[in-house]
């Protein structure tokens, strides 16, 4: 198949490749650009393993092409962290013990990366919603909560210092 020429963003770096157009963005990601923190779970829209940010919304790397996303901004879990320092989400995760195999971590941490945007300070239930498409086998989900309940905290005081 002929190759095709992908631009876009990725973790703000400019990105122009050429690229089969059949190619899976979680296989771009993982493969081409050897961004191997988005994991690849089900493979079919169910897990969340393969968690990406696009233009500020979650989707499921593995049930889109990487051309599909070419001109968008894309963030995986290698760009959240900034000059080498954790996120206050990374660090809450790990403070609250909220990771064992670290399998789903990636798509939990991005998934609750944009509901914090969006909501500053969401209840156990709102956090448990937004993170519904994101399957863990190992923690049993409610360290991962106390873990985005944590962030959020860190993030209103974080906010409250810069006031
Ligand atoms: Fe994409 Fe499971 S690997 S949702
Ligand atoms: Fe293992 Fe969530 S920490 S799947």
């Amino acid at each position: 198949m002929e190759q095709v020429l992908f631009e876009g963003k990725i973790n703000g770096e400019k990105i122009s490749v050429k690229i089969s157009p059949n190619m899976r963005l979680v296989d771009f990601l993982r493969d081409t650009l050897g961004l191997t923190g988005t994991k690849e779970g089900c493979g079919e829209g169910e897990c969340g393993a393969c968690t990406v940010i696009v233009d500020g919304q979650t989707v499921n790397s593995c049930l889109l092409l990487a051309m599909q996303v070419a001109g968008k901004e894309v963030l995986t879990i290698e760009g959240v962290s900034k000059e080498g320092e954790l996120s206050p989400i990374q660090q809450a995760f790990i403070d609250q013990g909220a990771v064992q195999c670290g399998y789903c971590t990636p798509g939990m941490i991005l998934s609750a990366q944009v509901l914090l945007k969006e909501n500053k300070s969401p209840s156990r239930y709102e956090i448990a919603r937004a993170l519904s498409g994101n399957v863990c086998r190992c923690t049993g989900y409610e360290k991962i909560i106390d873990a985005v309940a944590d962030a959020a905290q860190r993030l209103q005081e974080a906010e409250g210092e810069r006031v």
